[in-house]
């Protein structure tokens, strides 16, 4: 049984996502364990507490400067000992020590098709806000494994969603997490959790 730990920033419909495969049994030999959140007012935090996941708030608000908050970090998701560290819509940048003391078992959701559209400033509505300005007319979403880079780790799946002429950022948005979002991440944690993937040389193999 692969034990999660997510990291939610906001809504946690990601995090949603995720309980509901568990539940509907096409993600299988998962278990969320904690539910951790850089932010006291996430609504993903209720979604977790409501289904008796152990929540925690880790605000950099509570820490005197970002090394403390980093320490702290680290320290819980140590406590916690997940076999994978989910980010789904975690908006803080991780760690370099929580990277180097978690190798190949942190995995991320970004809102486009990597490389497009992502790091330093790409997150949340921006991204969305991005792609309308420049006008593409494919997006989609982008799991990956997390390295010492913003959006530059191994790719283990993306999913393509039309722009269509009428879409807003929110709509845009809205889209690309009902085709892909909500798909790919849950399909990424139980291809993992049965063994089904492998990452050599900077790339993630679905085998
Ligand atoms: C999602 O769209 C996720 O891809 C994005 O934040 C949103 C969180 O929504 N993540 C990033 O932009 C990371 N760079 P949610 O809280 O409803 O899952």
């Amino acid at each position: 049984m692969l034990r999660l730990l997510v990291c939610v920033s906001g809504g946690g419909t990601n995090l949603q996502a995720i309980l509901d495969a568990i539940d509907n049994g096409t993600l299988t030999n998962a278990k969320v364990e904690a539910v951790i959140s850089n932010n006291a007012n996430a609504y993903a935090l209720r979604r977790a507490g409501d289904r008796g996941i152990e929540a925690l708030c880790i605000s950099p608000k509570a820490y005197g400067n970002r090394e403390l908050f980093n320490r702290a970090l680290l320290e819980a998701a140590e406590k916690i000992a997940p076999d994978l560290i989910v980010l789904a819509g975690f908006l803080v940048a991780i760690p370099q020590e929580m990277i180097a003391a978690f190798p190949d078992r942190i995995i991320n959701i970004h809102p486009s098709l990597i490389p497009s559209f992502c790091g330093v400033g790409y997150y949340g509505l921006r991204v969305h806000e991005a792609v309308l300005a420049r006008g593409v007319k494919v997006t989609g979403a982008t799991v990956h494994f997390v390295d010492g880079g913003m959006d530059t780790g191994p790719i283990l799946l993306q999913k393509a969603v039309e722009v269509e002429p009428f879409d807003t950022p929110k709509s845009l948005q809205q889209r690309v997490m009902e085709q892909a979002e909500w798909q790919i991440l849950p399909l990424a944690i139980d291809l993992i959790a049965n063994g089904r993937v492998k990452v050599t040389e900077g790339k993630a193999a679905i085998v």
